[in-house]
């Protein structure tokens, strides 16, 4: 074990901090989600692990409003939340950086920053200047960047970008869908640390995934996912040696 592994997490708070119970969305006639039950304690780093078309992305527009559910109720810091308002979520601190990233490509990178606040309305400049130096002291090539315009970024610091803005809103519980889409390896390893360090720092984070090494490494517990169900949960780490995922994910066995 590395200093950049995970140990579990305290888990010290009664109430989690998000709570979904048998969640089930639909497209149509088409059922995506068939009752997902999940939870999140405060400080805790839990992955949701699935395949291509698994329903991660849609689990994560259904906890941030963005999908209305069939059935099934989100709870967060123990207030039933299901029928609020996505921009009314966003408001209680739960922030998602979406899959793809979704970096204004016009505007510079600073001026993505700026966009993540525009839920918060910061006490004063010191406030918001604060929030901004960590946000810098995480992502020390956004700093660097701050003038460039988004569209012309790589990859990797298009990603970086979308979750510096995220952070921009301070978000009590951090929505990440999938991160290491189309990165290469060396750079998903580097988002993967900042990750941890984000969570490390206090920030609690519900991460989707396809990448279960990087991921699994580096969270408290998790949840495997596999077209619309959850079929496992457990310690990331035990997850990572369970014959099973091995041979679904890591391409062992
Ligand atoms: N707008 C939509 N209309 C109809 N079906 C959809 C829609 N969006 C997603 N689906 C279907 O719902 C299922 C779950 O999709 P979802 O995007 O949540 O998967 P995912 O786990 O995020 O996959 P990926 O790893 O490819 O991002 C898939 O079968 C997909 O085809
Ligand atoms: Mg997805």
């Amino acid at each position: 074990m590395t200093s950049l592994d995970k140990t579990p997490s305290a888990g010290t708070s009664s109430t989690p901090l998000l709570e979904v119970e048998d969640l089930v969305v639909n497209y149509g006639r088409i059922e995506a989600l068939h009752g997902i039950s999940l939870s999140v304690a405060e400080g805790e780093l839990v992955t949701l692990l699935g395949a291509n078309g698994a329903g991660k992305t849609t689990t994560m527009r259904a906890l941030s409003g963005l999908l209305p559910l069939t059935r099934g109720r989100i709870l967060f810091e123990g207030n039933d939340i299901t029928r609020m308002k996505a921009h009314e979520r966003v408001g209680l601190g739960l922030i998602q950086t979406p899959e793809g990233r979704g970096v204004f490509p016009g505007m510079t990178v600073q001026e993505n920053l700026d966009m993540g606040c525009y839920s918060r309305t910061f006490k004063d400049k010191a406030a918001y200047n604060s929030t901004l130096e960590w946000v810098f002291g995480l992502f020390p090539r956004v700093q660097e960047r701050r003038t460039q315009v988004g569209g012309t970024l790589s990859g990797g610091e298009q990603q970086m970008v979308a979750i510096a803005r995220s952070l921009m809103a301070r978000p009590k519980l951090l929505l990440l869908d999938e991160p290491s889409m189309g990165l290469a390896p060396m750079v998903i390893q580097q988002i993967f640390r900042i990750i941890a360090d984000i969570n490390a720092q206090g920030t609690t984070v519900l991460l989707v995934e396809q990448n279960a090494q990087q991921a699994l490494t580096r969270s408290d517990r998790a949840y495997i996912l596999e077209t619309g169900e959850v079929t496992k949960t457990g310690p990331g780490r035990e997850l990572l040696h369970d014959p099973a995922v091995k041979s679904a994910y890591l391409g062992v066995g």
